[in-house]
């Protein structure tokens, strides 16, 4: 094992001198960069299990300016690599420019979400001027592993296995602006779609990078005003944008405050486009207002596109949190449940059903299903605790209509599971594979990687890989095939 980082991490008090959570315990960041081989399992990796699992997260490496919110902290990758019945770990941050700017200075430079930001050094294209981190997501695409950032940012190119940053990601020269975290990537194409939004007009950009990897196209959506989208979906020939009545609030911005308002009296507005269309092309459905994280998948059927999504219907902090510090803790406190869109292209109307009432997020399918018919959806479970926790896994079987869980137990916090399909499983069998994730043991101090068959989520993880290091709860997360790896081989 080898440390290659040795700048201390410091715990940051807020201005009323709470501890700030976001620094301890399950979210304490980790100050170190380390390689480990030969992990030990309970259990057995399976033989038809190859690839890696990466997820991203918040990590800071200095003492932030001002009150921390986890939001804030520089994206750090952990990566287990799974081949031939052996797991290999590795963990390293994120090279941003405002990363290496701090490294440079030897200290935080820039002040986060719960401060103001109007002296910070820089920020994304949008004159933003909060510190890009490249902290929330991660995306296969063309080799390389993108990682994203929720405000709209640069896209930072990884090698999947060395974690190495490999820089800003511009698609040679085409992309101009910042791109959300969660492009949708089209496996049988290889294109990936994506959209920039930001608090002036246009408010939302949409564009295609194409398979030689060039951005093919951008076009401008109208939308009413400033919004916050998180996620789009994809189908076979379309793609689906959001206009959701999470809104600024104009009496607080006026007085030069930032605050959300969830407007009951908007609808909730889907728009749908041809993959290469133009704005003046999109078609709005509308639907109950609501606010949408995350896209489960979509796909089109008959004259209809289907969207399953995880639905948030009250997308603002409790009432009753009064400190700062429980506002920062509400504010990230999820309710979310299955639901289903159906958007009739022919009549224009949109049918909407909630498919389960169990508060999960952060769902997966089949990579290679994105955009197509897919089955079985693969969420996290969140814990009833004031904030994010996840507490278990459920697989939704959206035809039968019926779900599998499993708890990781008491003091035991998951990360996002992706699916991973076993080694030569058939396109189409969404079941045919494992869920990965990391879990971290609260009471322990420790982190492992549990592996699950996803057709039987209920025999608990069949291969638990103990890792070198506590893995701090995080973001997004993403498999990559060892097939996708072998195309890599230099
Ligand atoms: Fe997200």
């Amino acid at each position: 094992m080898t440390s290659t980082s040795e700048q201390p991490i410091m715990v940051a008090r807020t201005s009323d001198d709470e501890a700030n959570p976001y620094l301890l315990g399950v979210y304490a960041p980790v100050d170190t960069e380390i390689d480990a081989e030969d992990l030990q399992v309970i259990g057995k990796i399976p033989a038809d299990l190859n690839g890696v699992y990466l997820r991203n997260g918040p990590n800071p490496r200095f003492q932030p300016e001002g009150r921390y919110h986890w939001f804030d902290g520089d994206g750090m990758v952990h990566a287990v690599h799974l081949e031939n019945g052996k797991a290999r770990y590795r963990n390293r941050w994120v090279r941003t420019k405002a990363f290496e700017a701090e490294s440079e200075a030897g200290k935080g430079l820039w002040k986060g979400v719960m401060e103001s930001p109007k002296d910070n050094p820089f920020g994304n294209h949008h004159g933003l001027g909060l510190k890009d981190n490249a902290n929330t997501d991660l995306v296969f695409h063309r080799g390389k592993v993108l990682a994203t950032w929720y405000m709209c940012g640069s896209p930072y190119s990884i090698d999947p296995l060395s974690l190495e940053t490999l820089g800003a990601e511009d698609f040679l020269g085409t992309l101009v602006g910042d791109m959300m975290a969660h492009p949708k990537v089209d496996e049988r194409t290889g294109e990936m779609f994506w959209f920039d939004y930001g608090p002036r007009p246009p408010y939302l950009r949409y564009g295609v990078v194409s398979a030689d990897g060039k951005v093919a196209s951008t076009t401008d959506i109208e939308l009413p005003g400033p919004r916050l989208p998180h996620d789009m979906a994809i189908t076979e020939n379309f793609a689906i944008l959001m206009d959701l009545p999470l809104v600024q609030d104009l009496e607080a911005a006026r007085a030069g405050r930032h605050k959300l308002k969830f407007d009951r009296s908007m609808p909730s507005r889907f728009g749908v486009l041809p993959r290469y269309g133009t704005g003046d092309q999109i078609r709005w459905f509308e639907a109950s207002p609501c606010y949408i994280y995350h896209v489960v998948n979509a796909w089109e059927q008959g004259e209809e596109i289907v969207m399953d999504v995880c639905r948030v219907s009250r997308p603002q902090p409790r009432a009753d949190a009064h400190t700062p510090l429980a506002k920062m803790l509400s504010y990230l406190r999820l309710d979310a449940s299955l639901h289903r869109y159906r958007f009739n292209l022919r009549t224009g109307l949109c049918a909407e059903s909630q498919l389960d009432d169990d508060n999960t997020e952060f769902p997966t399918v089949d990579a290679r299903a994105i955009g197509r018919r897919s089955r079985y959806a693969y969420n996290v479970h969140i814990s009833p605790e004031s904030t994010l926790l996840f507490d278990g896994l459920v697989r939704y079987d959206t035809v039968a209509g019926s779900k599998t869980e499993h708890f990781f137990g008491p003091g035991r916090w998951g990360s996002e599971a992706p699916f991973a399909p076993r080694d030569g499983a058939a396109e189409g069998d969404d079941a045919d594979g494992y869920l990965v994730t990391f879990v971290q043991d609260e009471r322990e101090g420790c982190s492992e990687l549990d592996i699950f068959d996803a057709a039987d989520l209920a025999a608990g993880p069949v291969a638990r890989v103990l890792l070198p290091q506590r893995v701090p709860l995080g973001f997004h997360a993403t498999w990559v095939r060892a097939d996708q790896l072998d195309n890599l081989k230099r």
